[in-house]
């Protein structure tokens, strides 16, 4: 009894050791090539310098430890491509309107319309992202400029701002971004304007926060890592996640033999018929890069090892 105990600890030690050094060290990159940009991994399909990335559109760029893609122009914070589905994180901009002071830093979109992703194998995932107004008396509607569905939200103008509201109204209100089939939102226009409100004495009070802001972001991060909307007054972008596929690529062209611990399928957008997809998974119990060959390792120990604590109790 006692040795089977020992035998069974070492085993489960022998199963961490192997998922931690997966997790902590083994690339995703392709062979030779940079498998780090800070302490960001780049996985293939996507990679920095010719031969490392499959096609130009996953071309990276590396600049003081910040990861980059570097068609749509945009900095990448995180990024999945285990198992479907892939997103790639990124630091999306707020659009604003009506700032006092203007110009804020460089990098503020004082515009209306969105990054455009048009042509790119990135879309707008209206799962992952929620859409969300900051401001007083606002009136947001988000417009997708590719088949015109719209969505939108109105923000009530509070005097003592709630600061831990929930974002249902007071100072702040989402809405599911538009569009029924994630896959298409790729390009779209916000339009901010004041809904009328009328004061004691019939004039038009001035905005408790002059600024109206609008931005897609990242349901899970705005839920959980921002709890003060208004701490966006300081910030000029939100992270939001991006869906990716092999866009028009078929994954035979990935060049893998046969699959081991990994599967790969197809799919095919709204828009239209023609336009195709590609994504690869990691069987479940098995880790790492499907978009390499042998790029999904097992973590079977796990499985044995509680099959021998099973067995044993
Ligand atoms: C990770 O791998 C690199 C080279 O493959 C090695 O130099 C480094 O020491 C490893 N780091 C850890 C924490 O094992
Ligand atoms: C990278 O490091 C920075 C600073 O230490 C940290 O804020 C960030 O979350 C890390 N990113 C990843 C992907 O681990
Ligand atoms: C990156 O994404 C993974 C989920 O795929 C998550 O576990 C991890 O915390 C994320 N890292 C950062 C820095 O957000
Ligand atoms: C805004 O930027 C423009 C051009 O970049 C500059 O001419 C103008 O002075 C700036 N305004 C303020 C208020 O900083
Ligand atoms: C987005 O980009 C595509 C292709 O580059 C272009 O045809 C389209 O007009 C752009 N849309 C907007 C709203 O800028
Ligand atoms: C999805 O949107 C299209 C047009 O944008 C519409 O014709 C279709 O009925 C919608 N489907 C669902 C399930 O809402
Ligand atoms: C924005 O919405 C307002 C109010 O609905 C409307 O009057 C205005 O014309 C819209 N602006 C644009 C550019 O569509
Ligand atoms: C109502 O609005 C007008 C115009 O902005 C302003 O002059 C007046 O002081 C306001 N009255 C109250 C009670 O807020
Ligand atoms: C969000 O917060 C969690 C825990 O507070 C942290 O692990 C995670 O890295 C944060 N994500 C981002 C994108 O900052």
């Amino acid at each position: 009894m006692g040795l089977e105990l020992i035998v069974m600890t070492s085993l489960v030690l022998l199963w961490m050791a192997q998922t931690t050094s997966a997790r902590l060290n083994v690339s995703l990159a392709k062979a030779g090539c940079q498998a780090l940009c800070g302490n960001i991994s780049i996985p293939y399909p996507f990679g920095i310098g010719a031969n490392c990335y499959i096609n130009d559109m996953y071309s990276m760029e590396c600049r003081s430890d910040k990861l980059y893609l570097t068609g749509i122009k945009l900095e990448v914070l995180n990024m999945s491509v285990e198992r479907w589905p892939i997103w790639v994180q990124v630091n999306n901009p707020i659009l604003s309107q009506s700032c006092p002071g203007g110009n804020g830093s460089a990098d503020v979109v004082h515009g209306s319309t969105s990054v455009n992703l048009t042509g790119s194998p990135f879309t707008f995932s209206s799962s992952l992202n929620v859409f969300i107004s900051v401001g007083c008396n606002n009136h947001a509607r988000v417009t997708n400029l590719v088949d015109g569905t719209t969505a939108q939200c109105i923000t009530i103008c509070d005097g003592s701002p709630d600061r831990d509201n929930g974002c249902f109204g007071i100072n702040c209100c989402q809405t599911t971004p538009p569009g029924n089939f994630s896959y298409d939102l790729r390009v779209f226009n916000v339009n901010l304007s004041r809904i009328e409100t009328y004061n004691q004495s019939g004039g038009v009070p001035a905005p408790l926060i002059p600024c109206m802001y609008a931005f897609l972001v990242d349901k899970d991060w705005f839920r959980y890592n921002l709890t003060d909307p208004f701490a966006l007054r300081g910030m000029d972008h939100v992270p939001a996640k991006l869906r990716w596929n092999l866009y028009n690529m078929e994954s035979s062209q990935l060049g893998i033999p046969k699959y081991r611990g990994g599967y790969c399928g197809k799919v095919w957008y709204r828009s239209s018929s023609d336009i195709y997809g590609a994504y690869c998974s990691c069987s479940p119990g098995y880790e790492g890069n499907p978009y390499l060959p042998y790029g999904c390792r097992g973590t079977y120990i796990l499985g044995s090892s509680l099959l021998y604590f099973k067995v044993h109790l």
